[in-house]
């Protein structure tokens, strides 16, 4: 806490010798520091995708031949070859029908209900080392391949928005909704 408060401190303190510095008036309230945030940079921080219904993913589109090729540059040093496992994690196939037996083996096509939550987990968490490095294409592109790993799309296949978010998932149905009734957010404004 006592460092927590010097740190605090210092900061003020740097705020104020180089607000002074920079010569603003600190009797008034409405310094001006900062600038209102554009539309386009917060475009770039606004990258939340509705899974369930694709609502939100961007334009684009990458194959599976490109997604190999990706993923042999960028993903390979900590998935291994072929998504196989590697130093950092399991595979990342194979699994599928698992969840409803005792040993469940947790890859994106054994457990995903919705196709593009591997895009959105891609493009916000990796590469761990350099997470939201990938253009969207390359998301595409690496989606397909793992789905392609996994036996639900084929060899030839391209996805973008339309095509992912129509692919179906094994474990689509595999989950229990939680049936807790303040979890319940239905949305009610009058008599009920
Ligand atoms: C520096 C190591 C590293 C690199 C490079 C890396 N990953 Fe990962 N990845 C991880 C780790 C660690 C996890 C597990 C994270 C967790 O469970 O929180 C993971 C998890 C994942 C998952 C979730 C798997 C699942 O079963 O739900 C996906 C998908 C994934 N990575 C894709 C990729 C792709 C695609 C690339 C290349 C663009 C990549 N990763 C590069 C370390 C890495």
């Amino acid at each position: 806490m006592q460092s927590l408060k010097l740190a605090l401190a210092t900061v003020v303190a740097v705020g104020f010798s180089g607000a002074v510095m920079a010569g603003t008036d600190l009797s008034r309230p409405n310094v001006s520091y900062g600038k209102p945030i554009s539309q386009q940079d917060l475009a770039a921080w606004d990258i939340d995708i509705s899974t369930s219904d694709g609502k939100g993913l961007p334009e684009g589109k990458g194959s599976v031949a490109e997604g190999k090729t990706i993923f042999a540059e960028k993903c390979v040093a900590c998935h291994g070859e072929g998504a196989k496992g590697g130093p950092q994690y399991g595979a990342m196939f194979g699994g599928i029908g698992s969840f409803k037996t005792k040993k469940r083996r947790l890859t994106p096509g054994s457990m995903y209900p919705y196709a593009p939550i591997l895009f959105d987990y891609t493009r916000r968490a990796m590469p761990m080392d350099s997470p939201q490095t990938l253009t969207n294409n390359e998301v595409y592109a690496l989606t397909a391949y793992i789905y392609n790993l996994n036996g639900l799309v084929k060899d030839d296949a391209v996805l973008d928005a339309a095509s992912l978010t129509a692919l179906k998932m094994p474990n689509r149905d595999g989950f229990d909704r939680d049936d807790r009734p303040d979890t319940d957010a239905m949305r009610c404004l009058t008599g009920c």
